[in-house]
């Protein structure tokens, strides 16, 4: 498994003299493989919301760039996220989030599984020789559940280390926004025809917005858009005026966390993008929308009309990202310069994108 590009194309560049990442990155088919074992199997996925999983036997599924799991509440507490593949033949353990479950059983040949990925019963396997069920457990991920969401990491050893991963976040979402009390409310899916580096690019900027999105456009002040970078993710912040049949005053915090998840935190609402890649030039783009607890007819027209006007803005993005794809696989473009001043978060994701690539391609030797 090798990374296409040439070495000159995946060295460092400094932010003034940027270059974007090279189109090869973005449309070759050996990038899938790279991009699974690289960077999805070793960074911290989101995989579901505390309150999808409040008592024993809740369950949420996910799929982590390609690998499908279930993360589930065991009947001891514990939140644990497992391989969603049975071990016989491969079928699913659940095929939808769920509540309550007493078990986990597959639903091709009826193995069932305890809360905690132990196989319990195989049926009608009594004829089968040297097989003990007690031998057969779901594989496991390491889990970290922060600001009332649950991360988990297929190779957690070489993933970063999840305080590093999230440093300084907190202090800036302060205390008085308690994600962890949120409540799910709603999940909007999108098929979109680009490669899963085509969205994130796009979100990491707000130089699009007074292009693409002129609704959007009013309610933030473009000029005093800042965005900010850390180590393993950046973030937008802007000031929100939107009046209170939206959103209110206050506020928007956009972070991205490498490599595929954004929480969009506005003043009572916690919106989650993961985006999850389904080939070179395909990508699933999966919404969450949580609320601070209101139950009042206000809360539910602000909710609606959030809702409503999130899918405008998606439309708006899917379709130049698609075009963007359209572009960077037409064979006319390689990789053109970046805005240092408003493209400086899409640089950061390039870098850590080049040095991941630099040592699949050329892996340090040891
Ligand atoms: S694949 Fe799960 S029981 Fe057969
Ligand atoms: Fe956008």
């Amino acid at each position: 498994m090798t990374v296409p590009a040439r070495s000159a194309d995946l060295a460092a560049q400094p932010l003034a003299h940027a270059l974007a990442l090279h189109a090869q990155c973005y449309t070759d088919p050996a990038m899938v493989a790279v991009d699974r074992r690289w960077i999805f199997d070793r960074g911290w996925q989101l995989v579901a919301h505390v309150c999808q999983l409040r008592a024993p036997g809740d369950h949420a599924i996910a799929d982590l760039g390609g690998l499908p799991v279930i993360a589930v509440r065991g009947a001891d507490g514990v939140v644990r996220v497992m391989h969603n593949v049975c071990r016989h033949r491969a079928g699913p353990l659940a095929q939808c989030d769920g509540l309550g479950a007493k078990s986990l059983r597959c639903r091709y040949h009826g193995w069932t599984y305890t809360l905690d990925g132990q196989l319990r019963t195989a049926t009608e396997m009594a004829g089968a020789a040297d097989f003990d069920v007690g031998d057969i457990r779901l594989p496991q991920l390491a889990v970290r559940v922060w600001q009332g969401m649950v991360f988990a990491a297929v190779d957690a050893a070489m993933a970063p280390p999840f305080e590093a991963f999230v440093a300084g976040i907190d202090a800036r979402i302060g205390e008085d926004r308690a994600l962890d009390t949120y409540g799910h409310h709603h999940r909007v899916g999108y098929d979109i025809a680009c490669n899963w580096k085509v969205y994130v690019d796009n979100y990491l900027e707000g130089y699009h917005v007074p292009h693409v999105h002129p609704e959007l456009n009013r309610l933030l002040d473009y000029r005093s858009y800042v965005t900010e970078t850390a180590e393993w993710y950046s973030f937008q912040f802007s000031p929100l005026e939107s009046g209170e049949g939206l959103y209110g005053s206050g506020d928007a915090l956009y972070y991205w966390l490498w490599p595929n998840t954004m929480l969009n935190i506005l003043p009572g609402r916690l919106q989650t993008n993961r985006i999850i890649p389904k080939g070179v030039d395909r990508c699933r783009v999966e919404f969450d929308f949580y609320y601070a607890p209101d139950d009042s007819d206000a809360g539910r027209a602000r909710r609606d009309a959030d809702l409503a006007f999130s899918d405008v803005v998606q439309d708006e993005d899917i379709g130049i990202c698609e075009d963007v794809q359209r572009g960077l696989a037409s064979g006319s473009y390689t990789a053109g310069r970046l805005n240092p001043l408003r493209e400086n978060a899409v640089h950061h994701f390039h870098e850590l994108l080049r040095r991941v690539y630099r040592d699949a391609a050329f892996p340090p030797v040891s």
